[in-house]
C-alpha cells in the first residue's frame, strides 16, 4: 500500500493549542502509512461574495492543498459549543463553486474523506463535533468515523497549558486512525 497524503486542519490558531497537541500525537500514529501536512489558513480573507471572483490567491492556495489530499483530519476546539469562526470561514470558502454559478460541479471539498476530533472542557467538544459532522455532510464531504473522538481537557491541562493524553484518549485515536486509513485505501 502506498503512503497517503493526509491534510491536518487545526481549528485553533493559537501556537500552543491543545488541539495541535492531539494532532501531533495522531501524526505519530499515522507516520508509517501517511505523509501529514498541516493546512495554514491563518491568512485567509473573510468570505465576502463581492470578492469571490477572481478567486483570492490565499483561497486558491488552501483549495489546492485540500484538493490534493487523500484525506483530511480536523482537530477542533469548540467556541461557545460551536465551530470556531476561522474554521467556519475556511469551510465556507471550501464549500463554494470554483467558477461563478457552477453550483453542480465538484468543489475543493466535495467527496473528500474527512474525520474529526476535538479537545475541549467537560463537553469533550461534543457541540463542535456534531456541527462539523453535519456541515461536512451538507457540503458533500464524506465523514469517516461519525462525530469522531472527543477529548476532555483537565483542570491541570488548563493550569499548565500542557495536554497529556490519557491511555484511553490514545487508544480511541488509534482506533480512529485505523478506520480512517482503511477508508483511504
Ligand atoms: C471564544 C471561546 C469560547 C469557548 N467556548 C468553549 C465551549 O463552549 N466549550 C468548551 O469546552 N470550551 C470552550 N472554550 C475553552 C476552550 O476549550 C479552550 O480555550 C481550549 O484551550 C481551546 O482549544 P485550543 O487549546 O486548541 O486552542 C472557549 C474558548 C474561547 C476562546
Amino acid at each position: 500500500m502506498s503512503k497517503k497524503n493526509v491534510l491536518f486542519i487545526v481549528g485553533s490558531l493559537r501556537k500552543e493549542s491543545f488541539n495541535s497537541t492531539v494532532a501531533k500525537y495522531v501524526e505519530e500514529v499515522l507516520e508509517k502509512d501517511a505523509d501529514v501536512e498541516y493546512l495554514d489558513y491563518s491568512k485567509l480573507p473573510y468570505l465576502n461574495q463581492d470578492s469571490e471572483f477572481p478567486t483570492p490567491e490565499e483561497v486558491l492556495k488552501v483549495r489546492e492543498k485540500v484538493s490534493s489530499a487523500d484525506g483530511i483530519w480536523i482537530f477542533s476546539p469548540e467556541y461557545n459549543f460551536q465551530i470556531p469562526g476561522a474554521l467556519k470561514n475556511l469551510l465556507d470558502w471550501l464549500s463554494r463553486p470554483l467558477k461563478p454559478f457552477a453550483f453542480q460541479d465538484p468543489t475543493a471539498i466535495s467527496n473528500k474523506k474527512i474525520t474529526i476530533s476535538g479537545a475541549a472542557g467537560s463537553s469533550k467538544a461534543e457541540g463542535v463535533r456534531k456541527q462539523l459532522s453535519e456541515l461536512l455532510k451538507f457540503i458533500r464531504a464524506e465523514v469517516v468515523y461519525g462525530e469522531g473522538t472527543g477529548i476532555e481537557l483537565s483542570g491541570e491541562a488548563f493550569q499548565t497549558n500542557k495536554l497529556v493524553l490519557s491511555d484511553e484518549n490514545k487508544s480511541e485515536l488509534q482506533k480512529q486512525s485505523k478506520e480512517f486509513l482503511e477508508k483511504l485505501n
